[in-house]
């Protein structure tokens, strides 16, 4: 089975070209991120303009990459939730247009979903069940999964998601958008020591997650050192910041996972691209005796490729969507606990 995958969730508009479930054929990501980043952050009504502008292009590349035709493809796959709902419309009504013109099923799959099953697009696919932490922009999620297309959620961010904390505490430091890269880089060369920032590990049972008193604890840090004229340390603040949320991630996972009987952990999204996130959540896996299975690199950001993948489980077990699917954004199914 052929699948073009469709991805507009955010500010990236990708298109990729999948056999079933292993083989990809084409990748393309354009990201909007320089459009975005002289207002510090995703402007949603740019992100649609700037997605009816690509869609066509990035879709046209991925089949010439793959080396197909719109006639060879079989099914249709497009993310129709999370996300900013003006960007999410224009990948479903273009996948619409396409499956009504070209007479091909479409699937709408769950952003989320996506980021879950990614890790399998790489080498060293985990084993059912695991427990997978998912750091995006928008989510910091514990999931138990037990098959393609099972997740349980156990804890989810009460306020700030760990990339959108990095995104923010980047702004507060003059650093450009997206802030996760450029903190991974810049944190290279400072202390994460050298700022005690807190810890919020909330109840003692919870697996949800909180970054928005770190956040105001590096603004305080920040504005103090401001007031009295003294200079930013930002490689050891970014460090020190850096460590906290990696901290925080790492061993609540770990904790779920130990709790629910799981052999192996998973970490997905884009935040799981970070280079202390994947050092640190290595060192405490080998340390307890678990598996852990990363996305390579490429793969934890937006694509399209995870897209086909959640629509090749899908459709296999379920059916195609009806035309009359809406976008959402947020996760209805996959937020109860
Ligand atoms: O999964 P993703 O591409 O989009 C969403 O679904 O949100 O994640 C984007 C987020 C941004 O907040 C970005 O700052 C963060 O992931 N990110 C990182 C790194 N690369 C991307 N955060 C920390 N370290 C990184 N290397
Ligand atoms: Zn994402």
């Amino acid at each position: 089975m052929l699948i073009l995958g469709i991805e507009s969730s955010c500010d990236e508009t990708a298109a990729a070209v999948m056999r079933d479930d292993r083989q990809l054929l084409a990748n393309i990501i354009d990201s909007q991120i320089a459009v975005h980043a002289e207002y510090g952050g995703v402007v949603p009504e740019i992100a649609s303009r700037k997605h009816l502008e690509n869609i066509y292009p990035v879709v046209s590349k991925a089949l010439e990459d793959a080396e197909v035709n719109l006639e060879d493809i079989d099914l249709l796959a497009v993310t129709a939730g999370p996300g900013l709902i003006g960007s999410l419309l224009v990948g479903l009504n273009f996948v619409k247009a396409l499956s009504l013109i070209k007479n091909i099923p479409f699937v709408g799959v769950d952003h989320m979903a996506g980021h879950l099953l990614s890790v399998f697009l790489g080498d060293n696919a985990p084993e059912f069940p695991f427990v997978a932490l998912i750091a995006s922009g928008g989510h910091s999620s514990l999931f138990y999964v037990s098959g393609f297309q099972d997740f349980t959620l156990l804890g989810r961010t009460r306020d700030d998601a760990a990339g959108e904390a990095f995104d923010k505490v980047a702004k507060m430091l003059g650093l450009p958008y997206p802030g996760g890269p450029e903190i991974g880089k810049i944190s290279q060369q400072g202390n994460p020591e050298a700022i005690k920032f807190p810890r919020s590990w909330l109840e003692e049972d919870s697996y949800d997650f909180s970054f928005s008193g770190l956040k105001t604890s590096v603004a305080n840090h920040v504005n103090r050192l401001k007031n009295k004229n003294e200079p930013l340390e930002v490689a050891d603040i970014c460090a020190s910041f850096q460590e906290a949320v990696v901290d925080v991630l790492t061993q609540k996972t770990i904790r779920a996972a130990q709790d629910k009987g799981c052999s192996t952990i998973v970490v997905g999204g884009g935040v799981a691209a970070n280079g202390r996130l994947r050092e640190m959540m290595a060192g405490a896996c080998d340390r307890a005796g678990l598996n852990l299975a990363m996305p390579p690199v490429s793969l934890c950001t937006d694509n399209a490729a995870m897209v086909c993948l959640a629509g090749f489980h899908q459709y296999t077990n379920n059916d195609s969507s009806p035309l009359d699917l809406d976008v959402y954004s947020r996760s209805p199914h996959l937020m109860q606990s």
